[in-house]
């Protein structure tokens, strides 16, 4: 989902557009359909250089514009699109997807800011009721229960195949979220996955009060542990990680990644320090049992729980992560749960899916009740702490407290309506969802500034996403017209509909392999890989606006009442994440406090009114 990129479309015969259909299952095997998945086109360039410039037009100025135009009929006449094109395309040939090993590399792994916050997605899931360490730990061993019973559907592929407008879609990224984890090297990052090996791990990690466990949670003959037994292997570790005065040994993962690969190998000097952090890296996931947090008002409730699932919310609970590893899931003392995922290995989607999974799981009441044969303690993982890792987790702990009074966060419940209002009016809620976003922004800074979503390229094999851009004329009409008092309502509904067209079009273009972002990162890729010098297209005043995503938006829909947040992409920007349900809308906006210009509650409030307008002017103008 992050990284920097941009790009488009486009296929000579754009296809209607509702027939984009959202993310279905169907029983059959997922693994029956892997090798049959189409490979990721590569663009014609011609239609890539068009509709990158149509993007240019609502954001950058008009001289901008024409030296763009310029540099693009150079590019194209030139012969130098054309040979990058030919590079691009015989790599396709002979990969099983051009861009997934550059993507990987260019939006994660060489990726230097920390994870937490600038990559790593948190998901809030509803409060729960309890209010003390029996319910916390019940919560947790149901937990545990139902992501280990997700993974029996994975180990014996019987995961359902999804599918996206009636295309089945690539389930790899099913494959890569449990037992892997990051790690961190000195320019770039590795992520490993131990699923694969001969001797696939059978333990989880458990984190309470900063302290590591490794908790085994399967039996001899292979079968899981029960709810209950899990429950007193839970119980085991709380009363043995009493102490609240230990170092926090897992901030240092939040770090920069240069800090954080040079504490690193720091650390894992000392063999003891290597072996529990390998049993981290290994473990299928990990399990937060996190402090209470001060109270805050129910206002103010989500943005608290979501600041403390991105970041952890600083020294109560920084420490209590492992953030280089993929699934973390958080269970709060105060009733607080939901989870932080690092985002190399997969996108929100499946992530989501794991936690419907888990959440109806968690409901059943049919759980075995199992004899109490006393299990093995959990082993408690060692840390040798020298002067030097002392010094590198009180710089990150320094660090962190600077990135909690950094990061502005509003989590907030739309309830007003959902998706129901823009299905009635024959709209795409995303798009309705986009266009209000829109309006917010060019209200509060008059404005309209370049804005991605992320939209899934799973059709195809190996396929993460591609982003489409929201920002067109169209869209910048409709905000324009909702500004002027003059204006018909008939007028400015018929400009809303035309932008939620344009959008769904570009959405649909998007998935189906035609965006214009991912297709210009392949073409700088191939010119760095070619050894020539970078095409000034690249270097351009436009390509750096257009990269400047001030709004950088997902939707991310689930089962589950619940809302995965992230933060903005650019100081000067915000990170939107929404989960339209059918009557209300749970959405989580960031910006940064370091930014003067950006507000997530302001920015809040004008969503919510900007989504009330434009109800008001489809009920008005029908
Ligand atoms: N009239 C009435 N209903 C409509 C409509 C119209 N004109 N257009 C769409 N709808 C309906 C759809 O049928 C669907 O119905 P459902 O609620 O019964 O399922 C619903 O409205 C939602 O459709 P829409 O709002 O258009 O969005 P979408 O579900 O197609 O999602 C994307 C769009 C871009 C989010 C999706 O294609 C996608 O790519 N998702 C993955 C995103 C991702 O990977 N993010 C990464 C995060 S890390």
């Amino acid at each position: 989902m992050f990284g920097v990129f941009v790009r488009t479309v486009l296929r000579p015969s754009v296809k209607p557009c509702h027939l984009v259909r959202p993310i279905t299952q169907r029983s059959e095997r997922s693994i029956s359909h892997q090798d049959s998945l189409p490979k990721q086109p590569v663009p014609p360039l011609k239609q890539t250089c068009e509709r990158y410039l149509a993007s240019l037009e609502p954001i950058v100025s008009e001289e901008e514009l024409g030296h763009t135009r310029k540099l693009i009929d150079e590019f194209l006449k030139g012969g130098v699109g054309e040979r990058i094109q030919k590079g691009l395309e015989r790599r396709a040939r002979k990969t099983e997807n051009w861009l997934s090993e550059w993507w990987m590399q260019s939006a994660y792994l060489d990726c230097r800011m920390p994870v937490a916050v600038y990559t790593s997605p948190g998901v809030v899931l509803p409060r729960m009721h309890f209010q003390d360490r029996q319910g916390q730990m019940r919560f947790a061993a149901k937990l545990i229960a139902g992501v280990l019973d997700f993974k029996k559907l994975i180990d014996t592929n019987l995961l359902p195949t999804e599918y996206l407008s009636n295309m089945p879609l690539c389930m790899d990224q099913y494959y890569q979220i449990l037992s892997s984890c990051r790690i961190p090297g000195p320019k770039r990052d590795t992520v490993v996955n131990y699923a694969k090996g001969n001797m696939p791990p059978t333990h989880i990690t458990v984190v309470h009060n900063f302290q590591f466990f490794v908790l085994d949670v399967y039996n001899s003959d292979g079968t899981p542990l029960t709810v209950d037994q899990i429950y007193m292997q839970l119980e085991k570790i709380w009363n043995s990680s009493l102490q609240t005065n230990k170092e926090p040994i897992g901030v240092l993962t939040s770090q920069h990644r240069n800090t954080w690969g040079k504490a690193y190998n720091n650390l894992i000097k000392d063999k003891t320090n290597k072996d529990s952090v390998r049993a981290i890296q290994k473990s299928i996931f990990t399990v937060c049992l996190d402090a209470p947090m001060p109270r805050v008002s129910d206002e103010h409730y989500l943005s608290r729980v979501a600041a403390q699932m991105l970041h952890g919310g600083g020294p109560r609970n920084s420490g209590n992560r492992w953030f280089d590893k993929t699934l973390q899931f958080i269970v709060g003392e105060d009733g607080t749960c939901g989870l932080v995922y690092e985002h190399a290995p997969a996108e929100g989607p499946p992530i989501i899916h794991l936690i419907d999974y888990v959440v109806k799981f968690m409901q059943r009441t049919d759980f075995v009740r199992s004899p109490m044969v006393p299990l093995v303690m959990p082993q408690k993982l060692r840390f040798n702490i020298s002067s030097e890792v002392k010094r590198d987790i009180e710089n990150a702990k320094q660090n962190m407290t600077i990135m909690v009074h950094t990061l502005d966060v509003k989590a907030m419940l739309f309830s007003h309506f959902g998706k129901n209002v823009p299905k009635r009016h024959h709209l795409s809620p995303d798009g309705f969802m986009q266009m209000a976003l829109q309006l917010a922004y060019f209200r509060m800074y008059n404005i309209c500034c370049s804005t991605y979503e992320s939209a899934s390229l799973r059709m195809f094999k190996y396929g993460r996403t591609e982003g489409v851009r929201v920002t067109t004329v169209n869209s910048l009409r409709f905000v324009q017209a909702m500004a002027e008092p003059a204006k018909q309502k008939s007028e400015k509904q018929a400009l809303l509909r035309n932008a939620v067209q344009t959008h769904k079009e570009n959405t649909y273009n998007a998935i189906h392999g035609q965006g214009i972002d991912r297709h210009l990162l392949g073409m700088k890729m191939q010119s760095i890989e070619d050894l020539t010098s970078m095409p000034e297209l690249f270097m351009d005043t436009s390509y750096a606006v257009a990269q400047h995503y001030n709004l950088y938006t997902s939707q991310v829909g689930s089962k589950t009442d619940c809302v995965m947040c992230f933060g903005p992409m650019v100081p000067d920007g915000y990170g939107v994440c929404y989960n339209p349900m059918d009557e209300h809308i749970n959405i989580a906006i960031t910006a940064f406090n370091s930014c003067e210009d950006t507000n997530a509650a302001k920015f809040s409030c004008a969503l919510e009114e900007a989504l009330l307008d434009m109800r008001a002017l489809l009920e008005d103008a029908a």
